[in-house]
């Protein structure tokens, strides 16, 4: 089934959380989602709930260029060599002190948080440029309003992501692409139970639901559902001007508090270390 004359998306991690939620968004508003994940079953179980005619499953590894350039190719077919909006979403992470996580593991979280999404802005911002009004965006992350303990090399990717963002969003304005992202706080998704602790070089455990389930009632890190990522991404598209989009709103004052007093910050993150902090607080 092609896309039509409908809008369409290209949404990587779509299989899962964040992902899920914005395909499941946006379908609904008559869009055609390009759905991309390694996790197949996922893929196919999203397909099965928004309808064949508003999506096509691409299994796809963000970290393979080449396989990008492919599905990136077949999209084009699809859409004739249009993209109303490339969501960059596909993220994972580990918790540890820095030296406790083997470098091969920080790797493999900066090959898909960093280097996924610079392939696929490279793969498909020949579409982008071709689609009147289009919106290239990525999710960041609250780790990229301080760099985050226990989730450096994580967090060092968030930051990257930003980074990206604030530059492509000048240099793209040349081409018509709006470009933003989102730093969402603890949304209520399969990540932490996917995310691995490390202490002293050994997998301890994983992050499970203990974040989820002990989210402060109040403030930047309550528990928030996935939809209210899709509704940022979606009020975005639909011309908000806004660069950086905080999910929820608190987590910009943790952005603003940083740039004011980055000493202080600090200096209250190594108190609560001292007193015990761990990957799981
Ligand atoms: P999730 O685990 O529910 O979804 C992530 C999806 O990315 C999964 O379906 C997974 O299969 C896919 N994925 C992982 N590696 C991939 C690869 N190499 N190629 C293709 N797909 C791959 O988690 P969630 O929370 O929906 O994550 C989405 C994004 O949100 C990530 O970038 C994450 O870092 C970010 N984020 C999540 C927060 C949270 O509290 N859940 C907070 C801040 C940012």
């Amino acid at each position: 089934m092609t896309s039509g004359e409908r809008r369409i998306a290209f949404i990587t991690g779509a299989a899962s959380g964040i992902g899920r939620a914005t395909a499941e968004h946006f379908a609904a508003q008559g869009w055609w989602i390009g759905a991309a994940d390694r996790n197949t079953a996922g893929l196919e179980e999203l397909r099965d709930a928004i309808g064949k005619e508003s999506c096509r499953p691409w299994p796809l590894d963000v970290t393979d260029k080449t396989a990008w350039d492919a599905v990136v190719a077949e999209l084009s077919e699809e859409s004739g060599g249009r993209l109303d909006l490339l969501f960059n979403n596909a993220g994972i992470g580990a918790a540890g002190f820095f030296e406790d996580i083997p470098i091969e593991e920080s790797l493999k979280i900066i090959d898909v948080n960093l280097i996924g999404v610079i392939n696929g802005i490279y793969a498909a911002l020949p579409l982008l440029e071709a689609t009147p009004n289009s919106l290239c965006f990525t999710t960041s992350s609250s780790a990229a309003t301080y760099g985050a303990p226990h989730l450096a090399v994580y967090s060092a990717t968030k930051f990257a992501v930003k980074g990206l963002t604030e530059a492509l969003a000048v240099e793209l304005s040349r081409k018509d692409v709006r470009v933003a992202d989102v730093l969402p706080g603890v949304i209520d998704t399969a990540i932490f139970g996917d995310s691995p602790v490390w202490v002293e070089g050994r997998r301890e455990t994983d992050m499970g639901r203990t974040v989820v389930d002990n989210a402060p009632a109040e403030g930047p890190f309550r528990l928030i559902p996935p939809s209210a990522v899709a509704e940022a991404v979606w009020r975005c598209y639909q011309g908000d001007p806004r660069m950086h989009w905080y999910v929820p709103d608190e987590v910009e004052a943790i952005d603003k508090a940083k740039a004011a007093d980055p000493e202080a910050m600090r200096d209250g993150r190594i108190a609560a270390l001292k007193a015990g902090a761990t990957p799981l607080d």
